[in-house]
């Protein structure tokens, strides 16, 4: 198949003398006029250009790409007023749109004129068309005359081309010529919105985001082919999103969720064949590995850019057996970056944030939470005190302070900060006050354990807290879990720690919950009949290893289903 000459246009630089580009547009867009294949620069990524009207130039495209003859193309027209020529009933809000995003990387889908051949829309009675926003790419459809039906220059099923060598790297050979506009600016294709329907729907997430659709268009319902598989025997609207795309030879998993989780995640999950995109801020995390980076993590412009590069340079990596890939949110052009990883992944997704464990601890004095603890910061955990959580509250969270103030009067200090020592003789003289106190406190302490976990993410966090019950928190926990000890235990290592006698020490655990309490209450008990704290402590970080791996495996297996 590989057996033309395929001529290469040099248009990178438009500084050049006139005479010289021009005559190169002549002759790149008389290969067009001639029924021949064109590779051609645009804003998104770069086609593979024919005569729109011309089938059996058409019909040289679905061979050269490979393509399924059930997939339509795009016509790429130089201005609106190309629209009438091409579409039938065309709506007033299309031309507005038009007005609005081009050029640019915005196809519409109309109603098509019957001038447009059948292979050129697949036999639908609808048409896309789009005016891309690249000088080179416009001078040479004005040049030819003739709407250009341009697919994505790949080979059908590889990642879109967003250079011309990627271009020859799949089509040296199999077309006529080639265009060189230098590197696509937005990297990844059009956003393709049907506008044949009430409301409109976006068919295909693209450069131009979904936000700004709507700020002309009102409501537009998203498509389910854009985050969701197309299963057997659905036909997605647009009939391309139901194909296999983008993917590497390696299978992809998309790991979403906050960056910093998501690198963790990715990191934990990783073999040393593994290949990694991430964002620039990770990449040392993953040395040693092949890594492509989609740029800096709040940088979406470039990650849309950078992200065919990546998927094509393990494409051709066979060293590497797998990929993992972060991925940004779905706001602005992330919902592009979304769509085409997560296809790339066949919809093979993990999120992060799913994958955080959280477990409760707790337990009477003496039994051994705070070795417990420490044990699960040693496999990566962060520990969240409660106890601590809540005084520091009690000086810096105005509302709680104001709700606290509402229950129980004046309990401030001339500074108008909380009086602990005023509060304290109100509440711990009167048992139902106490509660009440609780009350308060239990209904502001998730929120801010919430935020605490947003602002330091992590995949493991253990919530340490004495009333982890009462206070609700244990429903935040995959799984809560009692430290209990034999009494004398506990009372000998209270006396030890505090320096307290023993009669003083019985009285302080004997005034806690019992050990049966916890028990019952909690989902695991981890007894503790250690010698010495280390020796727990080790026992503690074992069962905890095994806790969490059961929970992950839980949570995969839960996604999966
Ligand atoms: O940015 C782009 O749009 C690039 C550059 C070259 O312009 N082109 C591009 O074309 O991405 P292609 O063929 O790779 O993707 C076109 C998508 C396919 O999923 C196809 O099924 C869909 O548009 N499509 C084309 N005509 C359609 C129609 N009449 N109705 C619904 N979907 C259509
Ligand atoms: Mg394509």
């Amino acid at each position: 198949m590989n057996t033309m000459q395929t001529k290469y246009f040099d248009l990178r630089d438009t500084k050049r003398p006139v005479n010289e580009i021009e005559s190169q547009i002549a002759d790149a867009a008389a290969i067009l006029r001639r029924g021949g294949l064109l590779g051609l620069p645009t804003e998104t990524v770069y086609g593979l250009g024919a005569n729109g009207l011309d089938s059996d130039a058409v019909r040289k495209i679905f061979e050269a790409k490979g393509r399924p003859q059930d997939n339509p193309l795009i016509l790429h027209v130089s201005g609106a007023q190309w629209i009438p020529r091409y579409c039938v009933d065309v709506p007033p809000l299309a031309y507005e749109l038009a007005r609005r995003f081009w050029p640019g990387p915005l196809t519409m889908i109309l109603k098509r004129a019957a001038c447009v051949p059948d292979v050129t829309t697949a036999g639908l009675d609808t048409v896309g068309v789009r005016c891309p926003n690249h000088p080179v790419a416009l001078a040479v459809i004005r040049e030819a005359g003739v709407p250009v039906a341009a697919p994505s220059a790949n080979i059908s099923g590889r990642p879109s081309c967003t250079s011309a060598q990627d271009v020859l790297e799949d089509m040296d050979g199999r077309i006529d010529g080639i265009v060189d506009g230098g590197p696509c600016a937005v990297g990844v294709e059009s956003t393709i919105v049907d506008m044949t329907c009430k409301p409109p729907r976006l068919l295909r997430p693209g450069g131009l985001s979904l936000e700004e659709l709507e700020g002309v268009l009102g409501h537009v319902e998203v498509d389910k082919a854009v985050l969701a598989p197309v299963t057997a025997g659905e036909r997605p609207r647009a009939p391309g999103m139901k194909y296999r795309h983008y993917a590497p030879k390696a299978p992809v998993t998309v790991v979403t969720g906050a960056p910093d989780r998501s690198a963790q995640e990715i990191r934990r999950r990783m073999r040393s064949s593994s290949g990694i995109i991430c964002f620039e801020e990770f990449v040392s995390m993953f040395q040693g590995h092949k890594v492509q980076s989609l740029g800096p993590s709040g940088d979406k412009m470039t990650q849309a850019q950078r992200l065919f590069d990546a998927l094509r340079a393990f494409d051709s990596d066979r060293t590497v057996t797998e990929i993992f890939a972060q991925c940004p949110d779905n706001r602005g052009i992330g919902l592009a970056i979304n769509n085409r990883l997560k296809k790339a992944a066949g919809f093979h997704l993990v999120d992060a944030d799913e994958a955080t464990v959280i477990i409760g601890i707790t337990g009477g004095t003496g039994a051994g939470k705070t070795s417990a603890l420490r044990a699960l910061e040693a496999l990566g955990g962060k520990v969240l005190d409660c106890d601590q959580v809540y005084h520091e509250m009690l000086r810096d969270n105005r509302e709680l302070c104001a709700a606290i103030g509402a229950q129980f009067g004046d309990v401030f200090a001339e500074d108008g900060s909380l009086d602990r020592k005023k509060l304290g003789e109100i509440v711990f003289a009167d048992r139902d006050r106490l509660e009440m106190l609780n009350e308060i406190t239990f209904r502001f302490i998730r929120p801010e354990l919430q935020r605490r976990m947003r602002e330091t993410p992590c995949l493991l966090y253990g919530i340490d807290a004495i009333r982890l019950i009462e206070s609700g928190l244990a429903t935040m926990c995959d799984r809560t879990v009692a430290i209990t000890s034999p009494q004398e235990l506990r009372v000998r290592r209270i006396v030890q720690r505090d320096q307290i006698d023993e009669r003083y020490a019985r009285l302080r655990v004997s005034a806690q919950r019992s050990d049966d309490y916890y028990r019952e209450n909690c989902d695991l008990e981890l007894s503790n009949t250690a010698e010495s704290a280390e020796a727990f402590e080790e026992t503690a970080r074992e069962f905890f290893e095994k806790l969490i791996l059961q929970i992950k495996e839980e949570k995969q297996h839960g996604r999966e289903e």
